[in-house]
């Protein structure tokens, strides 16, 4: 059942290209025009939405980070992100002209369910992004659009996190079409973009040894500090994630720019740092911003490993390590830069001996608040 590979998230990190391709499928009609036929909402409900809020937990929480950035650029609406268990205590301002938009792989996750529930009492509509057909969360929602990434076994989630921010950019360029935020041209040409990311991700996937390596001289390592600016933020955050719980090391992800107001002290030698650089085509500024960053790094010792686009030559004096991902337009990059994130905390833990699949004191789906 791990067709061949050394574990469940091994053979999951290689089925992404397949889940994120799974996931867009069937999703236009032949004109090319967006259809989302599994969203029983009414159309003049969604036209009238003047907030989103995207509740989940994790991982999944972390692909709802993404997709803020993508659905406001895209949508004009602004879209907040909250931790499903914060949602609920915090009184939220919530009515019918508010999107709910619950993200999980299980869709039995308790803290999700009890945030669905709350929103659906303050009148909101619910959209859930489940991968688990049949499961509880769904049938709670008004709709649901479901990511097709096959079942997630192991515990950290790989594949479920990329197909979910492929489904949640599918749910915003359908609200830009509906709103008419967007010309039908440009829609079709980022999801062309969108549906070359599989083959892009396989790129990734093949370039994993030198991650591998890399992590393996690195098992004794006691912290690991990863930047991000823009959707490089969550990805630096969904990369600490993974390392904390596979490798059991105190990891931190921050916004690159908080760096001054804080988190720069904690930079010594040696200290590694892991960085997702922007594309250099990106947007005005993003770019320089991140390499000035390296640079403060390093210049008080950090052992930086860059994340960076083929062909920029940038990074190159300021990092130790480069992890190249092929070009994208810098909303689709997280699909491309988590991917070595993944595979070097996979590969650290294996180095340590850990139990990938099943790490302590986890469970796959958390079913209690
Ligand atoms: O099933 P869900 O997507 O609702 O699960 C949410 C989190 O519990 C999950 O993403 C968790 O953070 C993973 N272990 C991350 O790898």
């Amino acid at each position: 059942e791990k067709g061949g590979f050394s574990s469940f998230m091994d053979k999951e990190i290689h089925d992404q290209p397949h889940a994120v391709a799974d996931t867009l499928l069937g999703r236009t009609d032949p004109s090319g025009k967006l259809v989302l036929d599994d969203l029983r909402i009414d159309e003049a409900v969604l036209r009238s939405v003047d907030k989103i809020i995207v509740v989940a937990c994790g991982t999944a929480a972390y692909s709802g980070h993404v997709a803020k950035y993508a659905i406001e650029h895209w949508c004009r609406i602004p879209v907040e992100v909250e931790l499903a268990h914060e949602f609920r205590y915090r009184d939220p301002i919530v009515d019918e002209k508010t999107l709910v938009v619950a993200v999980t792989q299980s869709g039995e996750t308790m803290d999700t369910l009890m945030a669905v529930r709350h929103a659906r009492e303050q009148g909101a509509k619910v959209i859930s992004i489940v991968n688990t057909h049949g499961s509880t969360i769904p049938r709670e929602s008004d709709a649901v659009l479901y990511t097709h990434a096959g079942p997630e076994i192991a515990v950290a989630s790989t594949k479920a996190f990329l197909s979910q921010i492929t489904a949640a950019y599918l749910l915003g360029l359908y609200l830009a079409q509906l709103r008419g935020n967007k010309f039908p041209d440009e829609i079709s040409a980022i999801l062309e973009d969108l549906r070359d990311m599989p083959r892009k991700i396989q790129t990734v996937i093949e370039r994993g040894e030198y991650v591998r390596a890399t992590a393996r001289s690195m098992k004794d390592a006691k912290s690991v500090l990863f930047l991000g600016r823009h959707v490089g933020f969550p990805v630096a955050l969904e990369g600490a994630l993974k390392l904390k719980e596979l490798a059991y090391i105190h990891a931190e992800g921050f916004a690159a720019g908080e760096l001054k107001h804080g988190p720069i002290a904690l930079i010594d030698e040696g200290q590694p740092v892991f960085v997702v650089v922007p594309s250099p085509k990106g947007r005005e500024g993003l770019h320089s911003k991140v390499i000035s960053n390296i640079q403060e790094i390093r210049a008080r010792g950090a052992r930086t490993l860059v994340i960076a686009e083929d062909g920029d030559d940038a990074v190159r004096p300021y990092a130790d390590e480069i992890f190249w991902i092929p070009e994208s337009a810098t909303l689709l990059s997280p699909l491309l830069a988590v991917v070595p994130l993944q595979i070097f905390a996979m590969a650290l833990a294996t180095a340590k001996g850990l139990d990938v699949d099943q790490p302590r004191n986890l469970a796959k789906s958390v079913t209690v608040e």
